[in-house]
């Protein structure tokens, strides 16, 4: 009798959810889910408690709402939820994409092949520049991940796995992604004819982009090659048709006045802020007198983010120093409206998500 190589089996999808390679590993991310639960919802809430507490003894203004990075981690050091806490988050996120990674390279000649099989499918839905040179800012392993977006055939796929448990079950079948589309602003006009995902990643806002205005022609782009290649794989054996790009927000090749509505979910905290005033400018060349932007994304200055609560302002300097975030404080600093206007986009609606985040919605001038 043969004894199987590799021992993974193709175990099909439940929704838009890979399953895992194998039983082992998906037991082991759900283990792997339910501490980061563990530690958002029941260590959290206590480690924010106590942290005012000792605010108020301190009769610190605002709770310690407002205490400078260097004094909010003084006041948290002496606190044993504090190191655990920290140490829960980090592991339970590097235990997670080490199973699901190495699972996945076990058997990588299988995932390359489904990647080629999709372009062989439709070639004419990926756009790729084989003289692309990949800048050093976005070579970080973000989060963790290890190889990063960039550095990892396989980037796509271990995102996938990684992030399911990363956003807590909550977003299996693209929910937030769906939630996203619905606050993305339409043109005035109503007209809506070419729609760009910008730092699309691994497409599920570009999918859901295209469930929004299903009449339009919908385009992801992302500077990482690995997750522009499962997105299309993903768009593809779903069936619906979207473009990918791989290529720059900042240097997007796309021609003047092309999109009529732009959205970047999550990007500009990840981007070094020396580039956010040339995405800015790229988007509103792309855009069509009248088209919209929407960025969403953590909360910023105009969001009054000096002003979150203590434990809120610990868990970005958690991100930023331990979790591999090194943009995300710059990014967490700026006035998101006032970063749009003065690259001459205007800003329609500024405001919270019912989720942790804050979207802001602008549109190009109309000519008159
Ligand atoms: C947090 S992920 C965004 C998630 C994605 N929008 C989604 O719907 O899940 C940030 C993405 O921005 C991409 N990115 C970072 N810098 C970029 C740049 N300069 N141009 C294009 N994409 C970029 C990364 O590769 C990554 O996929």
């Amino acid at each position: 009798m043969n004894t199987p190589v590799s021992r993974s089996i193709d175990r099909c999808m439940q929704g838009v959810l890979p399953r895992t390679p194998t039983l082992e590993d998906e037991s082991q991310l759900a283990f792997y889910e339910t501490v980061r639960n563990f530690a958002i919802g029941e260590m959290f809430p206590r480690l924010s408690q106590q942290l005012v507490a000792r605010a108020d003894a301190a009769k610190l203004p605002d709770h310690g709402a407002r205490l400078p990075l260097r004094q909010l981690r003084a006041l948290a050091e002496p606190l044993p939820l504090s190191g655990a806490w920290k140490r829960v988050m980090r592991s339970q996120q590097q235990l997670a994409w080490d199973k699901i990674r190495s699972s996945l390279l076990a058997n990588a000649a299988r995932y390359e092949a489904e990647l080629d099989a999709a372009e062989c499918a439709h070639p004419e839905r990926i756009h790729c520049d084989p003289q692309f040179v990949t800048p050093d800012y976005a070579k970080f392993p973000i989060h963790l991940q290890p190889g990063g977006y960039v550095g990892d055939t396989l980037a796509g796929y271990v995102f996938h796995h990684g992030t399911k448990v990363f956003y807590q079950g909550f977003n299996d079948q693209d929910e937030l992604h769906i939630l996203n589309a619905q606050h993305v602003r339409a043109p005035a006009d109503g007209k809506v004819r070419r729609v760009l995902d910008v730092g699309c990643s691994i497409g599920q806002g570009t999918t859901a982009l295209k469930q929004r205005f299903p009449a339009a022609e919908v385009w992801g782009l992302d500077v990482g090659l690995p997750l522009v290649r499962y997105a299309h794989k993903r768009a593809v054996d779903q069936g619906v048709e979207v473009h990918f790009k791989h290529g720059l927000a900042e240097d997007t090749g796309f021609p003047d006045g092309h999109f009529d509505v732009v959205l970047a979910y999550i990007l500009f905290h990840e981007v070094p802020a020396r580039l956010f005033d040339s995405i800015v400018t790229e988007v509103r060349r792309v855009l069509r007198p009248g088209g919209t932007f929407t960025i969403i994304d953590a909360p910023a200055a105009n969001s009054g983010s000096d002003t979150l609560a203590a434990g809120n302002r610990f868990w970005l300097d958690f991100d930023s120093q331990y979790n591999c975030e090194p943009y995300s404080p710059a990014f967490v600093a700026t006035d998101v409206p006032e970063l749009l206007q003065r690259n001459g986009l205007e800003v329609l609606h500024s405001g919270a998500m019912p989720s942790f985040l804050w979207h802001t919605q602008a549109q190009k001038p109309a000519i008159k």
